[in-house]
């Protein structure tokens, strides 16, 4: 059985950008080493070089845009993000949606350099759809739940099995799920429900002691 996934996204929060950034990054590879979790973050572009720099766990950016190098100034790319240390990239997160063909260019992109791909859907039968596009993982995060403190494992768990049905059973892509995850048992609860990681981003991120938040909730 593989280690459970967990990935802090960073979003754009003051507590978890620039050199607070850096901050969370390194506690993050302290309590992955400390507990042998596997423990990954998504980190905004900027914030790549300088984590992935001091750290050794995975760090993934929070996003790439789908274009080739050249003349398109202000994208980030998938050859940027990489060059930076980035091991990954998460994408289509409810906060930076994308179209269809843009996504699959993205994921297409993405996987020709290696770079490992999860690509988030709201809701069990959009998950369907994406594992079409077959990226390395699927994150499913109920909007509505993002942010506040009740998760989609207590609030939604039908979200969670029909995804397992939809990405794993169907497509054999592995499945994370997120939104409102703030407890141990959030995280335990998805699990058993047939989860293979979870994504969580405020309960880490605006912890007030975030060394101890993502102890507490590790299974
Ligand atoms: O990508 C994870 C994120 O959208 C979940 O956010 O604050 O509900 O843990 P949060």
């Amino acid at each position: 059985m593989h280690k459970p996934i967990i990935i802090i996204n960073f979003k754009t929060y003051p507590s978890s950008t620039g050199i607070n950034a850096v901050r969370l990054a390194k506690i993050c590879e302290k309590v992955a080493f400390e507990t042998g979790e596997d423990i990954r973050v998504a980190v905004a572009a900027p914030d790549i070089h300088p984590i992935s720099w001091v750290v050794s766990i995975p760090v993934y950016a929070e996003h790439v845009d789908p274009y080739p190098p050249g003349r398109h100034t202000g994208s980030v790319l998938p050859e940027t993000v990489k060059a930076a240390g980035a091991a990954g990239t998460l994408l289509n997160h409810s906060e930076h949606r994308l179209g269809n063909k843009e996504l699959e260019e993205s994921i297409r992109r993405a996987s020709k350099l290696s770079l490992v791909t999860v690509v988030c859907a709201d809701t069990p039968s959009r998950a369907e759809e994406i594992a079409n596009m077959k990226p390395d993982f699927i994150a499913v995060e109920p909007p509505e739940l993002i942010g506040g403190d009740i998760s989609v494992s207590k609030a939604e768990p039908e979200i969670i099995t029909r995804s397992v049905e939809l990405v794993k059973h169907k497509h054999n892509i592995s499945l994370l799920v997120g939104a409102g995850i703030k407890s141990r048992e959030d995280v335990v609860k998805a699990l058993e429900l047939g989860a293979d990681g979870v994504l969580i981003a405020s309960g880490i991120d605006k912890a007030e002691d975030p060394e101890q938040a993502l102890r507490d909730l590790l299974p």
